[in-house]
């Protein structure tokens, strides 16, 4: 795909990139700016050093978007990268066609697709994990299972390509097993009780990654997506039918059909102005809120507050802080936090 104004294949970058490095993986955002917000930056077409072209695109990756490519590390460095490999004449043109696209353009989804770090596993930071379940989710299915219909919401925002909702979804089929409103028949089957209304939404900014969750199926090797995975819950797995095909080519594991229908997955930018669900029991944030602006920080977490019902939980990276203290309020557990909407 060549982008007519400046001449830069994008796609061809991008795949580069890549290639380069395996975190690289792709995106897309639903979100919308204010109107405020479109033309944030004065873009012209005369000739500009590279340092005010890169703070230019900076500033205007981060209206879009959210992300903080302004620092090294993380989306700063993938935006070095990306230039140095660009065209240095056909830049100015690039910047000024993307400052004029929107947002759901193949152009800027290819571009966050360059900038977007897509690291995670299943499982990861169990000490949080285990705490949401024994504060969180236990108490909300005992409140629950007397009731003629009952529900459990979650999002998990930023869920790269699935595995943290697969985890919540196998934690929440754990705690219902253990509340006996579930159970693992001897076919493998998963059955819930039909009281239960349960959805966990994984969204992200990145339709690639996206496309890969779907799928629910991952590559098994050391220190892949299962390196965190409690060999308890290897049942919530099977070897995919390509790989019994392919015997001694790398396996693939695909989560249970049963767990895989409890989740949904949709393209979601945290700039965005509204939620994509209310009334959440749960809110999933961790090792996303790193890689984007202050301002956006901020605004992301009203978005997790007006998301969750009242007595709602939010559960954030281990690095993440809560920007808006008369929002949340900080649970203190082994090693771990949770924060409950005030
Ligand atoms: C490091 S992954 C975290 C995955 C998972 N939450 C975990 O902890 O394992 C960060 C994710 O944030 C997503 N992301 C970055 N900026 C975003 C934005 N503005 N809106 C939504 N998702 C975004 C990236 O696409 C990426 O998938």
């Amino acid at each position: 795909m060549t982008d007519l104004t400046s001449g830069i294949d994008l796609s061809a970058l991008s795949s580069k990139l890549r290639q380069d490095d395996r975190d690289f993986r792709r995106t897309f955002a639903l979100g919308q700016l204010a109107d405020g917000e479109r033309r944030l930056l004065p873009l012209s077409d005369g000739p500009a050093d590279d340092g005010d072209l890169r703070a230019r695109l900076v500033a205007l990756i981060e209206a879009k978007t959210g992300i903080d490519a302004s620092q090294g590390g993380g989306s700063g460095d993938r935006l070095n990268r990306l230039l140095a490999t660009l065209p240095a004449a056909s830049l100015p043109s690039w910047v000024l066609a993307l400052d004029a696209e929107p947002i759901e353009s193949p152009s800027w989804e290819a571009l966050i697709s360059s900038l977007t770090v897509q690291e995670t596993y299943f499982f990861r930071d169990p000490d949080q994990l285990r705490f949401l379940r024994r504060e969180v989710l236990a108490p909300l299915i005992a409140a629950q299972q007397k009731e003629r219909i009952a529900r459990l919401s979650c999002w998990c925002a930023g869920c790269a390509t699935g595995e943290e909702a697969y985890s919540l979804a196998i934690l929440i089929v754990e705690a219902l097993r253990e509340a006996g409103e579930a159970d693992l028949r001897p076919d493998g089957s998963i059955v819930i009780h039909p009281r239960w209304r349960i959805s966990v939404l994984g969204t992200d900014i990145d339709p690639m990654a996206l496309r890969h969750a779907r799928t629910g199926c991952y590559l098994d090797f050391a220190m892949g997506p299962f390196r965190s995975l409690p060999s308890a819950f290897s049942g919530y797995f099977e070897p995919t039918t390509d790989d019994a095909r392919q015997p001694g080519r790398p396996s693939h594991r695909q989560v249970h059909p049963d767990i895989r229908a409890l989740c949904h997955f949709l393209p979601f930018n945290l700039a965005h102005h509204e939620p994509p669900v209310l009334d959440a029991d749960t809110v999933l944030c961790r090792n996303v809120l790193i890689y984007l602006s202050d301002r956006v920080r901020s605004h992301a977490q009203g978005l997790f507050h007006r998301a969750l019902n009242q007595s709602g939980h939010l559960a954030l990276g281990p690095t993440d802080t809560v920007k808006v203290p008369s929002l949340f309020l900080p649970l203190w557990g082994p090693d771990t936090v949770l924060y409950r909407k005030r």
